[in-house]
């Protein structure tokens, strides 16, 4: 099985600010490539929470991690639920969140999980193969003009209509290799180097694992966990989801999101973001021909604000982040002196 290569590795762990003694959680773990660089940027000291809804990824990441011991803490569930996860594992707050998003070399390549138009299986296509539909339930029961909006919507695929049309003749629609073939048909064929099946895979995919619809929701959780000046990274691989990232990004970055009409501000919102990198990172040249699956990938950092009256709920009892801010929540014996007065209150 191919190893899945970490996507704009040095660029993350930059970003983060990795640092000694930091905790961080990665909602994506995947093989643990970034997960790995973290735990050693962090080193000593440092802690890491990997989540990924795929059972599999957990089992690998696991054995790739475990040299680290009991820095790492490993969770199998969607990152939807990261708030929950964070506390139920007193979690908080952290120094650095990373998502890196979509699916691994890893899951692509294991043929049977029906991601990849280029091995016979059953098309599946769910992260956490345990629940939910299917992509060949989605295909065999959603009508002509729902499928159709899928492709539209999650591929921003063009011939949308005609290849929701021959889906729907040809159903039942069971495999990977049968679905590629009734895309291939009803595009007239291969143009180019992209298989035409591409979009209507991403689309399907994207419609299983209800990915756009998670991703907003986990990302206002994960700012609201990270600590004063902690850092969120996120990388994303198509624009659908880039174009999420850079709302949430921006919005949580303004003082005020009424509508540029309003002349006094009436909604009350708050920044609790700055931005680090205004305009978007993207893989070197050298990376992308090391790694031909970075090459759509975009990078956004943003680092957290705290106003002087914000608090943090923990298992009952409230981290006051005032005093770290006054006294800088970098330092490590800043960070021992809040921990043991969380557990001394
Ligand atoms: C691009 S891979 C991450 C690779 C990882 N950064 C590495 O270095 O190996 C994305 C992973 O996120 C997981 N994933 C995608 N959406 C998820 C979600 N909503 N909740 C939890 N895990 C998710 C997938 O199962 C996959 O393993």
């Amino acid at each position: 099985m191919s190893a899945h290569i970490p996507v704009l590795l040095e660029e993350v762990v930059e970003g983060l600010a990795v640092q000694p003694g930091g905790r961080y959680i990665d909602c994506t773990l995947g093989g643990g490539g970034h997960a790995a660089a973290i735990l050693e940027h962090s080193s000593p000291g440092g802690q890491l929470l990997g989540i990924d809804a795929d059972r599999s990824a957990i089992g690998q990441a696991g054995a790739a991690l475990a040299s680290y011991g009991d820095s790492v803490l490993l969770v199998n569930d969607n990152f939807v639920n990261l708030e929950s996860i964070a506390r139920a594992n007193s979690f908080q707050p952290v120094h650095g969140i990373l998502f890196d998003l979509g699916l691994s070399s890893l899951q692509l390549a294991a043929g049977e999980r029906g991601f990849s138009f280029q091995k016979d299986a059953p098309l599946d296509m769910r992260f956490d193969n345990s629940k939910g539909k299917t992509a060949a339930d989605l295909v065999n029961s959603l009508s002509e003009n729902g499928l159709a909006r899928i492709l539209l919507e999650y591929g921003e695929e063009r011939l949308s209509r005609q290849i929701a049309r021959q889906i729907v003749q040809n159903r039942p629609v069971s495999t990977t290799l049968q679905l590629a073939a009734i895309v291939e048909k009803a595009a007239g064929g291969r143009h180019g180097k992209i298989h035409p099946a591409t979009r209507t895979f991403q689309a399907l995919r994207i419609a299983v694992n209800g990915e756009l619809d998670n991703l907003k929701s986990a990302l206002l959780q994960a700012i609201g966990l990270l600590g004063f000046e902690g850092r969120l990274a996120v990388i994303t691989y198509h624009s659908l989801e880039d174009r999420i990232v850079k709302q949430v990004l921006s919005e949580e970055s303004r003082d005020c999101i009424c509508p540029p009409e309003t002349l006094i501000c009436v909604c009350g919102h708050k920044a609790k973001l700055k931005l680090i990198n205004r305009k978007v990172i993207t893989p070197q040249a050298a990376e992308i021909k090391r790694n031909p699956r970075s090459r759509s990938a975009k990078l956004r950092i943003a680092e957290r604000l705290m106003k002087s009256n914000e608090k943090f709920v923990s298992i009952g009892r409230y981290y006051v982040l005032t005093e770290v801010k006054s006294s800088g929540w970098r330092k490590t014996s800043v960070r021992r002196n809040l921990q043991k007065e969380v557990l001394t209150m």
